[in-house]
């Protein structure tokens, strides 16, 4: 794992916004794995500046998204699907056919994971991977367990991500399923970056970094994989 410690947030908005716009010019029809969540904002902001200042296009690009709430409308303002919409997609040429989400809504979640895990193999795999990470270090939505998971699934979210997360329901409850990708299929990417900032993040950083691989905290198991930059700000590197 290489780390990166930076000021603030918003250098790691700039620094790895930069990496993306960079990348995306390199690799004009690359396959991006997004995340949803408060931490890549100031990365997508500074994507959507650099789109609108004319220096990158997005149209040959094909994305996939980490996970999606189970038990809630798709154009729901708080489906990860509106988030990605209002928060990127709409301020760039990307495709609406390249835009790829797991249905939590599937009436089959065993296929629904079949037909993503042929959906990201038929684009060639993932080049790069955005994470972010929970309190207690969940990556996507796989939740501390007792095994690490393969594709995707359908998964019973914890007390502390609720609790996390219910801030953004303010007229409905929080749904209490979702539908994400598995830690296998974050391991098939070729790249991974991992945003964490903040002091609520700092205990499952110093776990993830420093701690024994184990589905307990889940990010651990990034250890394992051949190239994953971190990028932290102090608060979030303040126990390392
Ligand atoms: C959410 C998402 C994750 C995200 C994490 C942290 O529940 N499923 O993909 O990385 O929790 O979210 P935030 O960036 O808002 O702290």
């Amino acid at each position: 794992m290489k780390v990166i410690t930076l000021e603030n947030a918003a250098q790691i908005g700039e620094q790895l916004g930069r990496f993306y716009v960079d990348f995306v010019k390199e690799h004009p029809s690359c396959v991006l794995g997004l995340a949803t969540g408060a931490t890549p904002l100031p990365t997508y902001q500074y994507i959507v500046k650099a789109y609108e200042a004319g220096e990158v296009s997005f149209a040959d690009v094909t994305t996939f998204n980490l996970d999606e709430y189970c038990d809630l409308p798709k154009d729901n303002k708080n489906s990860y699907y509106t988030f990605m919409q209002e928060n990127l997609f709409k301020h760039l040429d990307i495709k609406a056919e390249n835009v790829n989400f797991l249905d939590g809504n599937a009436a089959d979640y065993e296929a629904e994971s079949r037909r993503y895990a042929q959906a990201i193999q038929a684009a060639g795999g993932i080049d790069v991977q955005f994470l972010g990470i929970g309190r207690n270090g969940h990556i996507a939505f796989n939740e501390p367990s007792d095994a690490f998971t393969d594709e995707a699934f359908r998964v019973a979210l914890t007390q502390s991500t609720i609790d996390a997360n219910s801030i953004y329901f303010d007229d409905a409850p929080m749904p209490h399923y979702a539908m994400t990708m598995g830690i296998g299929s974050i391991l098939r990417s070729k790249k991974i970056v991992l945003v964490a900032t903040g002091a609520s993040k700092a205990q499952a950083v110093k776990g993830m970094i420093e701690g024994a691989v184990t589905p307990q905290l889940p990010a651990s198991v990034l250890q394992q994989h051949a190239d994953v930059t971190v990028y932290l700000d102090k608060e979030a590197a303040s126990l390392l």
